[in-house]
């Protein structure tokens, strides 16, 4: 079992940047890998997630060369070039490769089947095997859960979907499946989500119109293949931008080479709202995607009530929200944030148990969290107490508990934070670079 020792330190300060975003490098590698030509990526997310994909492709028959951990070389095999894996497909813990992967493999000529690890093997499949059913897709879940079995040689339709909730997951999954289908199909979703696979699908040369919350892909003959950089992950950035604004001095610490997509970025609207001085500087394009640096300083923060229209732009910053959260003065309440009971781990259940362990004042909610906050405007009073919490083996609960040992009474330790690795590699050393006191032990 690997742990996270996370000792109270002072300030956080210089620069950094964060590895490559995740959704973009998952999206990268499936699309390139049924485009015509040769695709190459840069900035990739080496990850075991991404990597999970990566194996994936490679299974079903595309070559790929990763002439370094950053780098890949796709060999495109065109929309029906994809052949049989002959075994089941393994994605790890990431739910995003399970659930395109889903989409993408309904439309093929043959059979296959996605597993995954202990966690992704009860995350909900319903959401995507039911709209991919009504394209004419065979595809069976167990009791709504992976394994995930699909039987090929469908002859898909196109469909008018309104998805339930905002997942971009599904709305991708449906996107994917629909470059296949013999007609055009449209996902409406109830708010908006990330848009990466639209943005994406577009540089492959596909035709996408969008129409408010409702998004219209036409079948293509063939995609062409990309040429990317993807940006640093907004939501691996995040946790340092917490960082920042709660212990960096004035100079501030500078985070390089951002993804700033608008469907990600809640969080930056959220934390100035509480009072956060977040600078955005040298706003700049790659490719499809905005980037910018982000100059982030200690700056006191109040609670608030987060408007419900920013949760689906910040779904996966709430654990790392909750940790400002508790150091800002007054309560924060978090509310229409239910898709984080179906998380990596029920991520309303992990918070509130590890800021119990810590003693911070707050209520769980069925669809999010109520916080008091402990922050008076001094900045080194601590808002945690010591203790151990345990991460469930959700990289992203780690993290964030990793976060909250700037403003601790004493040690922190967190449990199972292995997985940390599938979307962050590197993440310890980083933190320590700038000046966190944190290291990872094995017991
Ligand atoms: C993702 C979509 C989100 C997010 C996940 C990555 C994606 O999930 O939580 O980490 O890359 O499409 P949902 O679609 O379930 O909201």
């Amino acid at each position: 079992m690997r742990w996270f020792e996370a000792h109270p330190a002072s300030r956080v300060f210089g620069t950094m940047s964060v590895p490559g975003d995740k959704s973009i490098s998952h999206r990268a590698l499936m699309l390139s890998g049924v485009a015509e030509g040769v695709s190459e990526v840069s900035g990739f997310l080496a990850s075991e997630d991404c990597l999970a994909t990566l194996g994936a492709m490679r299974a079903l028959g595309v070559r790929i060369e990763q002439p370094a951990a950053t780098r890949v070389v796709i060999h495109g095999a065109g929309l029906h070039g994809l052949r049989p894996a002959g075994r089941p497909l393994d994605m790890g813990n990431a739910g995003t490769a399970m659930r395109l992967f889903t989409g993408l493999l309904s439309a093929q000529d043959f059979d296959s089947q996605l597993i995954g690890d202990a966690s992704l093997m009860q995350r909900p499949m319903e959401r995507v095997a039911k709209p991919l059913r009504e394209m004419g897709a065979d595809v069976r879940t167990h009791n709504g859960t992976p394994p995930v079995d699909i039987s090929g040689a469908k002859r898909l339709r196109g469909i008018d979907y309104r998805m339930p909730m905002a997942s971009a997951q599904v709305k991708s999954a449906i996107l994917l499946a629909a470059l296949y289908a013999a007609e055009p199909t449209t996902v409406t979703a109830p708010a908006a989500s990330r848009d990466h696979s639209e943005r994406m699908l577009e540089g492959c040369g596909v035709r996408i119109s969008t129409e408010g919350l409702s998004t219209t892909l036409h079948p293509p003959s063939r995609l062409s293949a990309l040429h990317l950089n993807v940006p640093g992950d907004f939501s691996s950035a995040a946790f340092f931008i917490v960082a920042g604004l709660l212990a960096a001095p004035v100079e501030g610490l500078l985070i390089q080479n951002v993804g700033l997509n608008p469907t990600r970025t809640g969080l930056l609207d959220i934390l100035r709202s509480m009072g956060g001085s977040i600078e955005i500087l040298n706003a700049r394009r790659s490719g499809a995607e905005p980037v910018a640096d982000l100059r982030v300083r200690t700056s006191p923060l109040r609670g608030i009530r987060v408007p419900k229209e920013l949760v689906s732009l910040a779904i996966d910053e709430m654990p790392v929200l909750f940790i400002a959260a508790a150091c800002a003065q007054g309560e924060t309440w978090v509310t229409g944030a239910e898709e984080l009971r179906v998380k990596e781990s029920d991520r309303i259940a992990a918070m509130s148990a590890g800021l119990a362990a810590l003693n911070v004042a707050h209520s769980p909610l069925p669809d999010g969290m109520r916080i008091e906050g402990r922050g008076s405007g001094a900045q080194d009073r601590p808002a945690f107490s010591s203790g151990e919490v345990d991460s469930l083996g959700d990289h992203r609960i780690a993290m964030s508990f990793a976060i909250a040992s700037l403003r601790a009474a004493g040690p922190i330790l967190i449990r199972d934070v292995a997985n940390v690795a599938t979307s962050f590699p590197g993440f310890v050393g980083l933190a320590q670079s700038v000046g966190l006191a944190i290291r990872e032990t094995a017991v």
